[in-house]
């Protein structure tokens, strides 16, 4: 296996993008990434696109075929990567595999969604539950991660104010990164104050509803000083599977799938939790944020909202989370997702992170699942 490294980034702006169509906007993010990798795109030897559901949310399926025809970039091969809000990662390890294997040379990876377009989206991303015991019953995303949040309420003693606080950091960092859908800060009162949607969670525990692209090249380790002087590599690449319902679960206040990918990633990398200077987590909802932080070992089960009020958490804390703004701040285009939160870790890396940026950070990671962790990916990088 060869080492992989990561040579250019983008990130599209995120938001409800009406002026955008859905090539137009995963071909600009392409273009960006290949830009500052200071490639050509005929360089690319395979393109591979996490994707939820373009078919539901534009009526669009064959992306992959589209994309390349659209880009001006066949016959590369391209292709289509799925795991709900987890495609992403999982599109970033397909093009890892493919470079650590010797399959490819350089290779993109992006991801995309446009959800805006419909009325109402909530139906098409219920599809990445359980239809038969969850989504046909009314269940919705928001109502799955509320009663994650009742059991952890009941079983740690975590109270209201302390979710609202995940939502608080996350606007903190976000008000800092211009491409954020809601960059601006937010109080713990506001929160408590905005709209229920699913009790315990109120409209600003939830991410919102976004269109957005984001693209990474990658290349063999031994070859990125070719093509720039700041490469990030790559430590590990960790996926795991979980239960897709939530009702078969032992214990709905842990995600497996997340504890797995994350043990395997650090025996990857030989690293240990204090070795992470800065980590984006998977916080759909406030109460998804705090679980990611026990998961990923951080603080022990429980201790996440302790951990808050203690202000760890922050950039300059021990454990910076989520400096992009996460996905509450950020925004949340499924697909998109994974690479973006990348391509946060790699800007920190590089040091071009900005007014956000954590100072001395070497080591990060990403954390992207589906839907409530039936998929989990774990990445880790270093400069
Ligand atoms: N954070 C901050 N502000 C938000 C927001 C969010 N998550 N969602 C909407 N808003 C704002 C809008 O900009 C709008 O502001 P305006 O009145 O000043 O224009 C207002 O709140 C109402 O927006 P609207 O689009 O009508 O909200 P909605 O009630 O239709 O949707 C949610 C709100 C929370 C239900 C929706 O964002 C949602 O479903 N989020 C979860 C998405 C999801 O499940 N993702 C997958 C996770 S696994």
């Amino acid at each position: 296996m060869r080492d992989v490294a990561i040579i250019g980034v983008s990130q599209s702006k995120f938001g409800e993008l009406w002026n955008i169509s859905f090539r137009d906007l995963i071909a600009e993010a392409g273009l960006k990434a290949i830009k500052d990798a200071d490639i050509e795109g005929a360089d690319l030897e395979a393109m591979y696109v996490g994707n939820m559901t373009a078919g539901l949310f534009v009526q669009q399926e064959h992306i992959a075929s589209l994309i390349s025809d659209h880009v001006g970039l066949t016959p590369i091969p391209c292709s289509r990567v799925e795991a709900a809000c987890a495609s992403g990662a999982l599109a970033l390890r397909s093009g890892i595999m493919a470079v650590a294997s010797g399959y490819h040379d350089i290779v993109i990876s992006a991801g995309v969604e446009k959800m805006t377009d419909v009325v109402d989206p909530t139906p098409a991303i219920a599809t990445a539950s359980d239809q038969e015991w969850e989504a046909q019953q009314g269940v919705t995303f928001p109502s799955l991660y509320a009663m994650m949040a009742r059991r952890h309420m009941h079983e740690y003693g975590t109270t209201r104010e302390q979710l609202a606080m995940f939502s608080v950091l996350d606007h903190k960092n976000g008000a800092k990164n211009p491409l954020a859908q809601y960059p601006m800060e937010i109080t713990v009162d506001q929160v408590l104050g905005s709209s229920m949607v699913a009790d315990p969670l109120r409209l600003l525990d939830c991410s919102p509803v976004t269109d957005g692209a984001a693209a990474v090249v990658l290349c063999p380790a031994e070859d990125a000083r070719k093509y720039t002087d700041t490469p990030v590599y790559v430590k590990a690449s960790a996926q795991a599977s979980g239960t897709l319902a939530l009702h078969d679960r032992l214990d709905i206040t842990t995600i497996d799938s997340t504890v797995h990918a994350v043990r395997t990633a650090y025996k990857m990398a030989n690293l240990q939790p204090k070795d992470i200077q800065g980590v984006e987590v998977h916080d759909c909802f406030s109460i998804s944020g705090l679980i990611a932080i026990e998961d990923l070992g951080f603080v022990e089960k429980g201790q996440a909202g302790p951990a808050l009020e203690d202000g760890i958490t922050e950039i300059g804390g021990t454990i910076p989370v989520n400096p992009s703004g996460g996905l509450k701040s950020r925004g949340h285009p499924l697909g998109a997702t994974g690479i973006a939160q990348t391509a946060e870790i790699v800007w920190q890396l590089r040091q071009e992170a900005g007014k956000r940026q954590i100072d001395g950070i070497e080591t990060g990671m990403t954390h992207n699942i589906g839907g409530t962790g039936g998929t989990a990916a774990v990445h880790i990088f270093s400069n």
